[in-house]
Order: structure tokens, then C-alpha cells, then sequence
């Protein structure tokens, strides 16, 4: 059976990654996180000291791209690798989260993680979640999904999920950060984040995790999946 491509797209803190790797654990498909990339690159250039919440060295992080590699590790999920170090806890910070809507505007930041996005997307049979899936990276996917959810359940679901990792925030330093990412990763000149023409709308402020997989799946299946 041919194997589709899935982009999901969306929000900050829509439930994206669960909907997309509950999807791809569903067909047996990768899953692969585009957000938590940006947030590798992100981090790596915080541990360097080029960026800050006092400093942002454009150039800085430009020169710094050939020194970061990237990976994807499939064990019991899939779970990013920056040169060579599992980092899927340290790229959830509220340090990462304030800084990588102003790394992931960058032109040069976003070649290079596009052309590894669609390298790793090839060969069909992948699941990918961010904000330029279905327009930019994966413009003739199958499936197509642009999520949304209301923003106070967007709030509660992201401070529960940092909560969970032991990482400790306020709602309202979530809240503030939310918003700022949803208006940068909207009006960016890069890939802003928007609807595609063919994407299927999935709002799942009162879907159950079940319900909103039942619906993806049914798209899915539509498909060829
Ligand atoms: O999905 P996330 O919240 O982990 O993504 C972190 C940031 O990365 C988000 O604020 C915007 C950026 N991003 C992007 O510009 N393009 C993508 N495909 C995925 C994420």
C-alpha cells in the first residue's frame, strides 16, 4: 500500500505533536516534530552565548549553522538529537520558548532545516507537525491538517505539559509567551504561519485525544493511507 504524507500545521500549543504522533503511531508512519528542530538550533546558540534574552547575533547564529547537527532517534518515540545528545527536555524551556520565533524567522535558518525536512519526508510514510508543513515544506501532501484550538485551553494543556517535564511557569508567563509566538510566526516575511488552500480545519478545544485521532484517521484513510 503506498505510504501518504501528513503535514500538520497550526498554533502554538494545539495539540499539534500529540495529534501528529498518535497519527503516525496509528499507519506505522515516522513522526517527526518540525517545532522541536528550531528548538535545537535555538538551544545550541544559548549554550554558545549567542543569544540571550539581552543579546540576538543574527550573524552569529548563521555562522553557527554548520556546527549543529540534527536527528531524529526512533526508540520506543521519536526524540531529537543535538550533535549527538538527546535534548527533548532542555528544548521545552521557557529560555528556548522565548527566543525561537526570532531564530526560526531567519532565511538561513529555515533553508537548511527545510531541505532536511523534506529529505527526511521522501520517501511518503511520514507524519511532520510545525507551521510551514503544508504550505511550504510539504506543498503536495495528501493530507493536510491546519489545527486551532481556544486559547485558554491552549494555556492549560502547555502549562500542564511543562509541569509534567518538572519545568516550572506561571500561566500567565505561558499566556504571554503563546501569543507572542502565534503573532511572530504569523506576520514573519518567511513562511508565516498560515492555512493552506487544501488543508482540512481540525478544531479540538472539546475533541478528546481519541476523538481528534478518529477524525485525522478518517482523513487519512480518505487519502490512501
Ligand atoms: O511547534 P513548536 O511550538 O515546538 O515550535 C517552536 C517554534 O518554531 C514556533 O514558535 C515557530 C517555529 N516553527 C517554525 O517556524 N516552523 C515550523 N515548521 C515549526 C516550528
Amino acid at each position: 500500500m503506498p505510504k501518504i504524507t501528513i503535514a500538520i500545521d497550526g498554533y502554538s500549543s494545539c495539540g499539534k505533536s500529540t495529534l501528529a504522533s498518535d497519527l503516525a503511531h496509528a499507519l506505522g508512519y515516522a513522526y517527526i516534530d518540525s517545532g522541536a528542530m528550531y528548538r535545537a538550533v535555538t538551544l545550541h546558540c544559548i549554550e554558545k552565548g549567542i543569544i540571550s534574552a539581552e543579546q540576538f547575533s543574527v550573524d552569529g547564529i548563521i555562522a553557527e549553522l554548520p556546527n549543529i547537527k540534527l536527528e531524529f532517534i526512533f526508540e520506543e518515540k521519536s526524540e531529537i538529537h543535538l550533535n549527538g545528545k538527546c535534548v527533548e527536555k532542555e528544548i521545552r524551556s521557557m529560555e528556548v520558548a522565548s527566543l525561537v520565533s526570532q531564530v526560526s524567522a531567519i532565511h538561513e535558518v529555515r533553508v537548511q532545516m527545510v531541505a532536511q525536512q523534506r529529505e527526511m519526508g521522501k520517501q511518503g510514510g511520514i507524519v511532520m507537525d510545525g507551521r510551514d508543513l503544508g504550505t511550504t515544506v510539504f506543498p503536495h501532501a495528501e493530507l493536510k491538517i491546519f489545527m486551532t484550538a481556544d486559547e485558554n485551553v491552549r494555556i492549560q494543556r502547555r502549562k500542564l505539559e511543562m509541569e509534567t517535564k518538572g519545568i516550572k511557569v506561571t500561566e500567565e508567563e505561558v499566556r504571554k509567551n503563546i501569543h507572542e509566538r502565534d503573532v511572530n510566526d504569523t506576520t514573519r516575511k518567511e513562511s508565516p504561519l498560515r492555512q493552506a488552500e487544501d488543508a482540512l480545519v481540525l478544531d479540538n478545544s472539546y475533541l478528546t485525544r481519541e476523538q481528534q485521532l478518529a477524525m485525522a484517521l478518517e482523513w487519512a484513510k480518505e487519502r490512501g493511507a
